[in-house]
């Protein structure tokens, strides 16, 4: 069996796809794997290994053939992958849902606390001598307790956030999304809302849900315009669920408190780009998932995809 790998892998899982009897072409610089070579190198595979930088389109599947027979992404996301054209030629899809949800709640807890706290002009501030005295009026921010937060997609990652930030005081949690989740409102207390509701009644909002049709481009000027002026917002979905142009249109005239995000369009984010310069928004190079333990996990779930299929067995974590 021929098995496109795109990245080095993670050390423990490198070892194991290393020991397997396959005839392995992997592209093992630390950058992405180039289009034209990724077009070269698809032809005659049996299974792709991916990452979210690589797209998985029709020119790609024609690229490889037709003894393709799955595909599997290092990935919780799977908006890089043409679902229907990979559905229509009967390719397996695979993903790596739940082991990453630990470490992006957690990565949005603290983008929520950084940006309500003011820490990039904290760190500023003392990195470049304003720090003079303990002054009562200083860099003053905002808390969670008895406040309401609002989550857009309630999924695994949207849930754990919210169990999070109950232990921080948090006493209302609102959510939209295209479906009612029933049990998070047991456990959690959650409260199904429409997106203006969300919009107008929350501390801090943040964006859990996955890009689809739907979603992209859901918060714009008009969404920004709706939110309290103090809220903080956060995304460490995709960047294309904000507007990004609305949303430094709203930074500019201060319709929203404080933002921090993990992802933006396009990804990386040119270094000159005015999200950079407002001292109310933290931007970090997308890396929700970026623990050792995580990233490992992702990518042993990942290739468990592949070798489940070329197995002839069921797909353990398939889309
Ligand atoms: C990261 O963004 C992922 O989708 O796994
Ligand atoms: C996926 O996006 C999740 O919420 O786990």
């Amino acid at each position: 069996m021929k098995v496109l790998v795109t990245r080095e892998l993670p050390p423990s899982t490198q070892k194991f796809l290393e020991e397997q009897s396959l005839e392995l072409i992997q592209w093992k610089k630390d950058c992405a794997m180039p289009r034209d070579e990724l077009l070269n190198s698809v032809k005659g595979v049996d299974a792709i290994f991916c990452l979210l930088t690589d797209k998985i389109d029709k020119t790609l599947l024609d690229a490889a053939g037709p003894q393709l027979k799955v595909v599997s992404t290092m990935s919780v996301g799977f908006d890089h992958l043409d679902i229907d054209e990979l559905k229509a030629r009967n390719i397996q899809m695979g993903y790596t849902p739940d082991c990453l949800t630990d470490a992006t709640a957690d990565l949005t807890i603290l983008l929520l606390l950084s940006a309500a706290r003011r820490i990039k002009e904290g760190i500023r501030a003392a990195e470049q001598g304003e720090w003079r005295e303990w002054r009562p009026n200083w860099l003053l921010g905002t808390q969670f307790s008895g406040k309401t937060l609002g989550v857009v997609g309630l999924g695994r990652i949207g849930q754990a956030v919210a169990h999070r930030l109950k232990a921080f005081g948090i006493t209302r949690i609102l959510y939209y999304g295209r479906s009612r989740k029933l049990q998070a409102e047991t456990d959690i207390g959650a409260e199904f809302s429409s997106f203006d509701d969300l919009l107008k009644h929350s501390d801090y909002i943040t964006i859990c849900s996955a890009l689809t049709p739907e979603t992209q481009d859901m918060f714009d000027y008009t969404a920004f315009s709706k939110m309290k002026p103090t809220a903080v917002f956060v995304n460490t979905s995709r960047g294309g669920v904000v507007k990004q142009d609305d949303l430094v249109r709203a930074l500019e005239d201060g319709k929203v408190g404080a933002v921090g995000l993990d992802v933006c369009t396009p990804e990386p984010l040119p270094t000159d780009h005015k999200l950079y310069q407002f001292s109310n928004c933290i931007v970090l190079p997308h890396i929700g998932s970026a623990t050792l333990e995580t990233r490992e996990k992702m990518a042993s779930m990942a290739l468990d995809n592949i070798l489940a299929v070329i197995n002839g067995q069921p797909i353990p974590f398939g889309i």
